[in-house]
């Protein structure tokens, strides 16, 4: 029996004050007159006001409640549903019999979501803070450095033919430093919000990748590295924008010979018919990406300890925008690697029809 059901809540109010009716009546009566119960009459009369008690106060009983509390709580409840609702329109389930507990589920499912909601507010807040931190920090290197060699200058380096000239290179450097981070960012917040149009063509996957193995064959030379593309007998059309899939996989091959191994380096570009799409992994013999840190490489800003250590260049930003630009062709990507033997990053791609 739920005691706060409006019937249950008048029945056990009438019921307590009858039977005080019934005492009080036998105590007061048998005083008064002391043969009273002698009588069946008595009785009777006992009987027939007792139950007219009851059935009166039950009856005022379950009018209050229902007209002034649970009028109250259905307005609330009817409040709350609609907040939790908005605009959708999910029935009100008809409350009428167990109004109170209806009310208490709804107020603990409100809660439940309240706190998944703030929990997730505070979890972008921290993202938010992180990269403001992030964005400052990257920003700050070149900064001072351009404020470094121009006060030099201005402090008579000007007039020295030993430094002028190298010092305006180097804040040059720094510059192109700092229009290359305002650029990705730039890149990473336009595909973020959904901006970027893909300008969707087909194309050869393997012609494209050898465009970018030769674009990169000087630097990857002078790293000792080479850069091999596995060559298939036939075109292999994929579905995609050119251009953001070269700078996939120009980042991806970057990567491979920025975290490469310095001598006898390897990168090899491989592709495999799965179907409906082609898989493109591209395997390295570098220093690799601890187990811990390879879910993070994706995240922007996120730099391994090693490749910290192999090199000061690099910014973080680059596989961020990879991802970007997979997940907006609706695909994936992923990444394997063996610490001190390689790194093998995959994508896919749909095949042209
Ligand atoms: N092929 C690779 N081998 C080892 N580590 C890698 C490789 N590719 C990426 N990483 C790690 O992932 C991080 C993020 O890569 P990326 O976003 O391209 O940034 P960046 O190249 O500017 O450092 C790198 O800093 C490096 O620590
Ligand atoms: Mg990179």
């Amino acid at each position: 029996m739920k005691l706060y059901d409006a019937r249950n809540l008048a029945f056990l109010n009438s019921a307590i004050i009858t039977s005080v009716y019934i005492i009080l009546f036998i105590l007061s009566v048998g005083i008064i007159f002391s043969r009273a119960f002698d009588h069946v009459y008595t009785f009777l009369a006992l009987g027939v006001s007792a139950a007219a008690l009851f059935l009166i106060s039950f009856f005022i009983f379950r009018y209050t409640l229902e007209k002034f509390i649970y009028s109250k709580i259905r307005l609330i409840y009817k409040s709350i549903h609609s907040v939790k609702v908005g605009k959708k329109d999910r029935p009100l389930a008809r409350p009428d019999n167990n109004l109170i507990d209806h009310v208490q589920a709804e107020v603990e499912n409100w809660e439940t979501e309240k706190q998944h909601e703030i929990e997730q507010l505070k979890r972008l807040e921290v993202y938010r803070r992180d990269f403001i931190g992030n964005v400052s920090h990257e920003l700050k290197t070149p900064l001072f450095n351009i404020q470094g060699y121009v006060s030099t200058l201005l402090d008579g380096g000007l007039e020295d033919p030993a430094i002028n000239r190298e010092y305006l290179k180097r804040t040059e450097k720094s510059i192109e430093r700092l229009v290359r981070i305002i650029a990705d960012l730039d890149e990473i917040s336009q595909l973020e919000s959904g901006q970027m149009k893909l300008n969707i063509t087909r194309f050869d996957l393997p012609a494209l990748t050898r465009e970018v193995a030769e674009f990169l064959e000087m630097k990857a030379h002078k790293n000792e590295i080479r850069i091999t593309v596995n060559d298939p007998e036939k075109l292999i059309m994929v579905e995609g924008d050119r251009e953001r899939i070269r700078q996939v996989i120009t980042n991806i091959i970057d990567n491979s010979i920025r975290y490469g191994k310095r001598e006898n380096g390897k990168t090899k570009v491989t592709f495999y018919d799965m179907d409906e799409h082609i898989l493109t992994e591209i395997t390295d013999n570098g220093i690799g990406i601890d187990a811990s840190e390879l879910p993070r490489v994706f995240e922007r800003f996120y730099r391994t300890d090693r490749g910290r250590a192999a090199t000061k260049k690099g910014k973080g930003l680059g596989l961020a925008i990879v991802k970007h630009i997979i997940e907006a062709h609706r695909q994936t990507i992923n990444v394997r690697s063996t610490t001190g033997v390689g790194t093998t990053f995959g994508f896919t791609l749909k095949k042209a029809k």
